[in-house]
């Protein structure tokens, strides 16, 4: 199981710490959760900060993109050379061409479901997408309880890749803990965002127990 720890709960302050932190903790890759105070009420981070991040470390660095009409502002997040952007398809009625865009520029392409959003609308991307990211509560805050239903969800997305033939990975974001990452492992899932399981006790046994599954 890859575990990708969410910096929402880490140190603003002192991000290069916990980054470096999380990179000896042994995490495979760090989610950043852009906010735009539109798609989402709260404001997280923007490109200048990504490029400051993608300057202290070598480890994957995904987007994840809760701003709303992302094909303003890809350009500016492809330039951040970050590995992998992953846009919702409730913000935008350019998907196709955005992930095609992604994909044209060398950056791994992502598509991310708000928890409410079934799975149907996947159905003209899926051939396209590295990663499929579900989350797993409501967008917009760490430390929020797993919803269940996600489970369904997860397992839908595993279908649809066995039936198609295809090879991306499925991510879970929110309310992950042991108990549910099991779940989530069982229905399907191959990565785990984690913003407060891993911020909220010791970093290296939370990361190390969530991979171990
Ligand atoms: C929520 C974010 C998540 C969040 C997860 O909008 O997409 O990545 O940081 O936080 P936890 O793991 O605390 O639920
Ligand atoms: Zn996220």
């Amino acid at each position: 199981m890859l575990v990708s720890p969410s910096i929402l709960n880490a140190d603003y302050v002192r991000l290069a710490e916990d980054i470096q932190r999380l990179e000896v903790a042994g995490a495979d890759a760090i989610h950043i959760d852009i906010m735009d105070g539109i798609f989402v009420n709260p404001i997280t981070w923007g490109p200048p900060t990504i490029e400051a991040i993608r300057g202290v470390t070598d480890l994957c660095l995904e987007v994840h993109l809760m701003v709303d009409k992302p094909e303003r502002v890809l350009d500016a997040y492809i330039k951040t050379n970050a590995d992998l952007l992953m846009i919702h398809p409730e913000s935008t009625v350019y998907l196709r061409k955005s992930l095609l865009e992604m994909k044209a520029r060398g950056v791994k392409a992502g598509v991310a479901l708000k928890l409410e959003t079934p799975v149907q609308v996947l159905g003209n991307c899926l051939e396209l997408v590295d990663v499929v990211l579900l989350l797993t509560c409501d967008e917009g805050f760490g430390g929020q309880t797993f919803q269940a239903l996600s489970l369904d969800k997860i397992a839908e997305v595993a279908q649809l890749r066995d039936r198609y033939g295809l090879d991306f990975q499925i991510e879970v974001d929110g309310g992950v803990n042991m108990e549910t990452a099991k779940q989530c492992k069982a229905a399907g899932a191959d990565v785990l965002v984690a913003g407060s399981y891993v911020f909220k006790q010791d970093m290296k046994q939370a990361i190390t127990s969530l991979q171990a599954l």
